[in-house]
């Protein structure tokens, strides 16, 4: 006999189904509360509301656990590549050697982004955001490739739209950064792996490739590979809102990815670096910024700082800090803005403000310490954070998708506006009552 939940209003009793998770989350399931009773809930940000059961990604907020697929993030940062790690997450599995290999291929033959596409990249003006140009040209791509749009989503066509979307986004991104420079574009080479493929579109010289240090291609695929999902965050709920409408994957992205943007979300990356820039430009030792974060009429927050589900550290945040160091160490390189954080870091960690509310580093703290140190511009952060959570937009689009029974996303609300009142013409307006 399942568990019931019983609620009491309006002077009747309401019987609810419990339902419980593989990992023993449990939810009351409130679908046909509307009807039974004539009452919704509210739950303002949703934080106490599941919108679907998924397969994907697994998080315990308390606990500091992310697992995608059942793997857990520490063993994946250690011994896979966001290749594999992407391919985990699409198809449900780690793949073979050969379903690896295919899934590479497939990756490599649509690294070239269509020809006619380039046009557009010359009507973006030099200062545009890389954000707003690769939403608009990940929408765009449907344009060029029609036969993507294929609905059916068998296990073939889903596959060609997914190794489309995953390896074009890096090849949008890459011309976007040379586009804001100036530069000429740099087309893939097939020889490289996607990662690498990336580094060398973003910064080699049309008659000189750039030199791809292992370590950095190593460092920068730990980035995509710990960003590549995170459950029903905003911009995944976001693709799955437009994916239940049943719009094409390219749309549902490109929605992905103007969630993604917002400060609050992926956007924290590069509001993280301008915040240790300021700090550092003003000589202030982190004291004035947290008393400022602390302070609700200042308007500043410590961004990269507290999480909606991790009510302690964000896994991603511990396994990033520690590659910093790493990574800093192997480049041969340092960086003041580094220290400032871990100061920065060790001062919110005494401060009863942010401990009382679980305030820990989440996974953009220390993102861009990294990026900086291979030389990635702060304003590509948040595309970097885009085509890292790209694989987790596919899985989610493809279990929305493949719900034959799914239904349009579509809340209620509690109207709270003005009641019913009749039409006044415009030379009785302004007059008093009406
Ligand atoms: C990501 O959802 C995901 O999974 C997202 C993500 C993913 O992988 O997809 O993990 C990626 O988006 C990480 C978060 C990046 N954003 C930031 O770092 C921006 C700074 N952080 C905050 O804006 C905030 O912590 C959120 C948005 C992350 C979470 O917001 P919540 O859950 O709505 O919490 P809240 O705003 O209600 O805060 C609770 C309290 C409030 O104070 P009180 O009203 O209790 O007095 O904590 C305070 C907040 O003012 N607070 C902060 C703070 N974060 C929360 N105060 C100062 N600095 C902060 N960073």
């Amino acid at each position: 006999m399942s568990e019931t939940a019983e609620l009491n209003v309006g002077g009747k009793t309401y019987t609810l189904p419990v339902i419980e998770g593989t990992e023993q989350e449990r939810a009351i399931d409130i679908s046909k509360l509307r009807a039974e009773s004539g009452h919704v809930t509210l739950d303002d940000g949703y934080g106490n509301t599941g919108s679907c059961k998924s397969n994907i990604t697994f998080i315990d907020g308390e606990k500091g656990i992310l697992r995608y697929r059942g793997y857990s993030i520490e063993e994946l940062a250690v011994r896979s590549t966001f290749v594999e790690v992407a391919h985990l997450l699409i198809w449900g599995e780690l793949p073979t050697s050969a379903e690896l290999q295919r899934f590479s291929n497939m990756l490599t033959e649509n690294s070239m982004i269509h020809e006619d596409m380039k046009f557009h990249f010359e009507g973006f003006p030099r200062r545009a955001h890389p954000m707003a140009i690769l939403s608009s040209m990940i929408n765009a791509t449907s344009c060029f490739y029609p036969e993507l749009l294929d609905s059916n989503y068998d296990t073939d066509s889903l596959a060609r739209q997914a190794a489309n979307l995953l390896s074009q986004v890096r090849t949008i991104a890459a011309f976007a950064y040379r586009k804001s420079r100036g530069l000429p574009i740099i087309y893939p080479k097939l020889e490289y792996k996607y990662t690498a493929n990336f580094l060398h579109m973003m910064f080699s010289h049309p008659y000189r490739d750039f030199p791809l240090d292992p370590e950095a291609v190593r460092a920068l695929d730990l980035i995509f590979l710990l960003h590549a999902d995170h459950e029903q965050n905003c911009s995944t709920a976001t693709v799955r809102m437009v994916a239940s409408s049943k719009a094409n994957l390219f749309a549902s992205a490109a929605a992905g990815v103007c969630a993604l943007w917002g400060p609050l979300h992926g956007g924290a990356n590069q509001a993280v670096l301008e915040m240790l820039e300021a700090i550092h430009r003003e000589g202030d030792d982190g004291s004035r910024f947290i008393a400022a974060a602390k302070d609700k009429n200042s308007g500043k927050k410590l961004m990269g700082f507290g999480h909606r589900v991790y009510k302690h550290y964000d896994p991603r945040a511990k396994i990033i800090k520690q590659a910093c160091d790493e990574v800093l160490a192997r480049l041969n390189k340092s960086d003041p803005l580094l220290d400032i954080a871990k100061k920065l870091e060790e001062a919110a960690m005494k401060e009863d403000y942010f401990v009382e509310r679980n305030l820990y580093p989440n996974v953009d703290f220390y993102s861009g310490i990294i990026m900086r140190a291979l030389g990635i511009p702060v304003e590509m952060f948040t595309v970097i954070f885009a085509i890292g959570r790209m694989p987790g937009w596919i899985a989610n689009f493809k279990e929305v998708a493949e719900d034959a029974k799914g239904r349009i996303y579509r809340p209620r609300q509690i109207y709270t506006g003005k009641t019913l009142r009749s039409y006044v013409p415009i030379k009785e307006r302004g007059q008093a009552g009406s």
